[in-house]
Order: C-alpha cells, then sequence, then structure tokens
C-alpha cells in the first residue's frame, strides 16, 4: 500500500506542482487583494481519518469564513506532494505556502530544535502546548528560520506519546532490542536514542515503514498509537510496548515571505484560526488515541507494559549529549522550568 503512495505522490506532485500558477507558487503582490482569491496548499502526510487532517480542515474553514474567502487553503494529505524532506524543501523554494513537518525535518536545518524533539524534554501534552504557546520561549525559535530558509514556524500539533512496536514480539527490556532493527526519524538525535535504548537504529521515510516492516527488513518502529493505526503498521509490527520514551511534536510551517506579504489584520486572521485548530487538535487527540488503541487490538495487535524506568534510565544520557551550546541549554532548562508535571501525556 505504501510502495503505491509513494509512486502516486510522485506522479501527482509533479502534476500539483506544474499545474499551480507557476512553479513559484501564488502571486505574492495580489496576496489578500479584494477581490482575489489566494490558494494555500499544505501538505501534510496522513490519512483522513488522522486528527492532523481533521484540524486542517477545520483550520481551512474558519480561515475562508474569517476572510470571506478571500483565502483558501487546501490540505493535501496522504503526503500527496512528496515525504516530509521534500515538502520541507517546496515552501522553502516557494513551490508550496505550507507543511506539516516533524520536528525531526526543522532540527536538520538547524539543531536548535533538537531541544523540542529530546525524550525528556516533554512530560504531557499539557506541558508541551504551554510550551508552543509561551513566545518568551519558542519566539526567537520559530522565527530563526526566516533569513537564511524562508520559513516561519507557525506553531505545531503534539505526535503524543511515542512507543516501541515490534514484528518479533513484545519487548520488555532494553536488553530485548539487541540486534533488532528499529525505524527512527531521520535524526542523528533517533538514531542515538534507539541505540541507548538497546536496538539498531535505521533511519526511514515514514512512507516507506510499512513495506519495509512487511518485507522484514525492519524488526519494529516507534510511533504514537493514532499513526501505528492511521499508517496500518499495526498489521505488519502487532506487540506494541508502552515505552513511552517521547512526546513527539509536529511543526507547521508557512514561506516567511508570504506571511510578510499579507496584509496585517490576514495575517492574524491566519493566527487565530491556527491557534484554533492546535487547540482543536489536541482534544481530538486523546479520544482518537483511544479509539486507535481499540481499532488495533480488533485487528489482532497487543499492548505491554514494561518497566518505563529500565528505558527512562538508559535515555537519561542523551541531553548532556546532545544539548551543545548556551542558547540550548537555556531553552531546555526554560521548558523544564514551565513542567506542570500533569502527566497526562502517557499512554
Ligand atoms: C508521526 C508524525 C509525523 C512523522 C511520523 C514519523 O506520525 O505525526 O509527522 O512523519 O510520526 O515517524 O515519521
Amino acid at each position: 500500500m505504501k510502495k503505491r503512495w509513494s509512486l502516486l505522490a510522485l506522479a501527482s506532485a509533479t502534476l500539483l506542482l506544474a499545474g499551480c500558477a507557476g512553479f513559484g507558487g501564488i502571486q505574492l503582490d495580489k496576496v489578500g487583494e479584494k477581490d482575489s482569491v489566494s490558494y494555500f496548499k499544505v501538505a501534510l502526510n496522513q490519512t483522513e481519518s488522522h486528527p492532523s487532517y481533521k484540524a486542517l480542515e477545520k483550520f481551512a474553514e474558519d480561515v475562508k469564513t474569517r476572510t470571506d474567502g478571500r483565502y483558501v487553503i487546501e490540505v493535501f494529505p496522504n503526503a500527496q506532494l512528496g515525504s516530509q524532506q521534500e515538502v520541507l524543501q517546496y515552501v522553502k523554494s516557494g513551490a508550496i505556502e505550507m507543511a506539516i513537518v516533524s520536528g525531526t525535518q526543522l532540527e536538520n536545518i538547524n539543531k536548535d530544535f533538537r531541544v523540542l524533539n529530546m525524550p525528556t524534554t516533554f512530560s504531557s501534552i499539557e506541558h508541551q502546548m504551554k510550551v508552543l504557546q509561551t513566545p518568551q520561549i519558542v519566539g526567537d525559535l520559530f522565527a530563526s528560520l526566516e533569513d537564511k530558509d524562508n520559513i516561519t514556524v507557525m506553531g505545531g500539533y503534539t505526535q503524543g506519546s511515542r512507543h516501541l512496536y515490534t514484528t518479533f514480539g513484545p519487548v520488555k527490556t532494553p536488553a530485548d532490542l539487541a540486534g533488532k532493527k528499529i525505524r527512527v526519524q531521520e535524526s542523528d538525535m533517533h538514531i542515538k536514542m534507539i541505540e541507548l535504548m538497546g536496538g539498531s537504529a535505521t533511519p526511514l521515510s515514514y512512507g516507506e515503514v510499512y513495506s519495509a516492516l512487511q518485507a522484514g527488513v525492519l524488526d519494529g518502529a516507534e510511533n504514537n498509537i493514532v499513526s501505528f493505526n492511521t499508517a496500518r503498521h499495526m498489521e505488519v509490527a502487532p506487540y506494541l510496548s508502552y515505552s513511552n520514551h517521547l512526546v513527539g511534536l509536529d511543526y507547521m510551517i508557512i514561506r516567511h515571505d508570504l506571511l510578510e506579504a499579507m496584509p496585517a489584520a490576514d495575517r492574524d486572521t491566519l493566527y487565530t484560526a491556527w491557534y484554533d485548530s492546535m487547540d482543536f487538535h489536541t482534544k481530538l487527540w486523546k479520544d482518537y488515541t483511544e479509539e486507535s488503541k481499540a481499532i488495533a487490538e480488533k485487528t489482532g495487535a497487543t499492548f505491554h507494559e514494561v518497566d518505563e524506568e529500565d528505558f527512562a534510565k538508559a535515555l537519561a544520557p542523551i541531553v548532556d549529549m546532545f544539548v551543545s551550546d548556551g542558547y540550548q541549554r537555556k531553552l531546555f532548562d526554560a521548558i523544564r522550568a514551565v513542567d506542570t508535571n500533569s502527566n497526562e501525556g502517557g499512554k
């Protein structure tokens, strides 16, 4: 199924990019004009049943209503416009306007983003959302790509708690991962994360994971329960262990020059609708995690407790390994200082 997606993705991306108003995308001097409509394409690598798609649809609807139809946001799910690595480049070059990308993609262009992708940074979804809504903590980071990469980070959607799942049986301790090939996102830090947890890490794009698990090229992967279900990984790696090693984060990125070209009132409207969609997404997330677990169980997947402490101990050195300068340390400390410690981000 995933292979078919990739081919479709390539074909549709080519068509879409060739068909849009020139490869340069939107015409900046016309943005927000009274009698014209500005079309913003948003790339997403999830299916239509995923909370991120639903929250983006709401965002699109709100923006359209609140601007009397002058802005139309078109959401392209299922990686139709390309993998996250590709769409990041498209936003940079102006071929598309917006995309949802995982934090790991941004750490590859600015290492400071690592701080928010690290095990131990966020203790819960509430903690993570509080940090995202505190400009004193994340304002500079979110503007840090504007000059060099023409990207503004608007905020993000949670990825919830990430857990291990395998093809061969439940993992209970780090020793069970010895010699096992576990897929990680394309990030040096996440490679190290799996190594510290006892496994052998294989970085791969999200869209390739299903077939690699099916073919036996991988012994497992790590993700949230929602993706375990919507990306159908549960069919080919049905043993999920609650390692709870990371509360992950996706970002909304937008062309910076486009944001600058928008009339200030429209920019405010866009941001307000976006913040509303972040709240909406967080609300959807917990219910859909429960529902995904039920769906996965129906297909035969099983869920297993681990000694979380064992994994936490194994992962403890990662902060000092990857927090590499004074700015990153300050960022990490500021995030930890606002920890609500509600502990609700778990399973
Ligand atoms: C989650 C996340 C995606 C990411 C994926 C991955 O599903 O929401 O943005 O691409 O994990 O593991 O690659």
